[in-house]
């Protein structure tokens, strides 16, 4: 058997156009054989067509159809987020371009841990981080893998910056991977600020912030996961100050605002923020991974430096060769970056404002038709593009088993949120191109749940 090729070199092109049209046949057919937004049968339909098709996983002998059976079968069994009724999660349908784009950076394998690996590749990282960074009002920013590993790393460079007392302050609408870090981190016990209203509320805050022995970190919330809130950032930015407080702002959902002329405004206040979490594979449209963690003090950086002689020697650095182990706490890291800058250099801020704009545009539709159908109840006007509503009259074990149906049929993918003790669907719109009459089929498949 001839050597496997490689993805890139001088014949790669003539290597992977087939490939690449086998892949994009197999996701056509598998997406056919799906039909919805979500394969029908449940967990173990789904788990036995997989290992029917895997078969052995490590046979003696391979199988060059292997690329277009399995691609086939994970996009019959897939969650599409390009399907008009999968709206459960932050979960986006990707640009066509950024995914273009991000095949280039998995054929040419740039790792961002040292210049030698990559070094057009960090040099666009370095100059699209500050970017974005500036977007936010702060002054550079690390790449991530997502809203989890933003947070990680904000209470990490407070930890550095005030010590293994500092305390995380956050509203109840906060996201778990903030107290889950505190946890990691082996910070004190976080404090929960009650947020009845969903946001987090100043008074409350006020009180925490007066009572609680310090150092404090505060995380306010721009675009909740349940309900897409946002905390009132000016005046949280506002008691931090007076208390002496840092503030990080988790915007993995709401950072996306920044790029519509019409929505920015409610992110006032971000500029504020000691740290902010930014998460393009979310509102930014992009595959996953592309989280950002914006800092205000580039400074406060320097207790990620690690020296590894393999990676970053000194006389290396001396000599010019931009020393990048301290950019992230992964070592091999991928060029996340690439799909990233071709995708603000193709939209341009106005693009990706218009798509923001859409999505927003569409969940306000869509709570309109949630409220004016009698037999649903609206949970309250969407600020980004979350709609949260449940069947009028109906218990929380109903809606439970009404959101299972759904998913089980592979009619439509809703998700649930308990803002106030109820339980609601929540459908998260991501999709630009989602259409009035998509927003009708999406109620309707609520509706024809419920009545079985
Ligand atoms: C507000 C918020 N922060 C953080 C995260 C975590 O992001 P990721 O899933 O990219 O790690 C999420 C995920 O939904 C989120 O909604």
């Amino acid at each position: 058997m001839p050597t496997a090729p490689l993805a890139s070199g001088p014949r790669a092109a003539d290597v992977l156009r087939p490939l690449l049209g086998t892949v994009l046949d197999a996701l056509a057919a598998g997406g056919r054989a799906r039909g919805g937004p979500l394969p029908a049968g449940g967990p173990e339909a789904v788990a036995t067509r997989v290992a029917d098709v895997l078969g052995d996983v490590l046979p003696d002998h391979g199988d060059p159809d292997a690329l277009r059976a399995l691609v086939q079968t994970l996009a019959e069994g897939a969650a599409d987020p390009a399907d008009p009724l999968c709206a459960a999660h932050l979960h986006c349908p990707p640009l066509a371009v950024a995914a273009a784009a991000d095949l280039a950076a998995s054929i040419l394998n740039p790792s961002l841990d040292s210049w030698d690996q990559a070094p057009a590749a960090a040099a666009l990282e370095a100059a699209v981080t500050r970017a974005l960074a500036h977007t936010a009002g702060l002054a550079d920013a690390l790449v991530t893998t997502g809203g989890t590993e933003s947070n990680q790393l904000a209470l990490l460079l407070a930890r550095e910056a005030h010590g293994t007392g500092v305390r995380l302050v956050c509203g109840a609408g906060a996201h778990h991977s903030l107290p889950r870090a505190a946890w990691l981190l082996g910070l004190p016990d976080p404090v929960v600020v009650p947020a009845p209203s969903g946001v987090l509320d100043p008074a409350a805050l006020d009180k925490a912030l007066t009572t609680l022995p310090g150092p404090l970190l505060v995380a306010a919330t721009a675009g909740t996961t349940d309900t897409g809130l946002i905390d009132p950032l000016p005046e949280i930015a506002g008691l931090c100050a007076a208390h002496g407080a840092r503030l990080h702002i988790d915007a993995a959902y709401g950072g996306g605002l920044l790029f519509s002329d019409r929505h920015r405004e409610r992110l006032a206040g971000l500029e504020a923020a000691h740290t902010v979490t930014l998460d393009l594979h979310k509102l930014g449209w992009q595959p996953i991974a592309a989280g950002l963690l914006a800092v205000a003090r580039p400074a406060e950086l320097a207790v990620l430096h690690q020296r590894a002689d393999y990676l970053n020697a000194d006389d290396d650095t001396e000599a010019g060769f931009p020393d990048l182990l301290g950019r992230s706490l992964r070592t091999t890291r991928r060029p996340d970056v690439l799909k990233i800058a071709v995708t603000l250099r193709t939209l341009g801020r106005t693009g990706l404002g218009t798509l923001v704009d859409q999505v927003c545009a569409r969940a306000r539709e869509f709570a309109a038709l949630v409220e004016a159908h009698p037999g649903f109840e609206l949970y309250g006007r969407p600020v980004i593009s979350t709609v949260l509503f449940r069947p009028a009259g109906a218990d929380d074990d109903t809606v439970a088993a009404v959101r299972r149906r759904l998913l089980h049929e592979g009619r439509a993918v809703l998700g649930r949120a308990r803002p106030d003790g109820r339980l609601w669907f929540k459908a998260t719109l991501l999709n630009p191109h989602i259409r009035p009459d998509d927003l009708a089929r999406l109620l309707k498949s609520a509706e024809e749940g419920t009545s079985v």
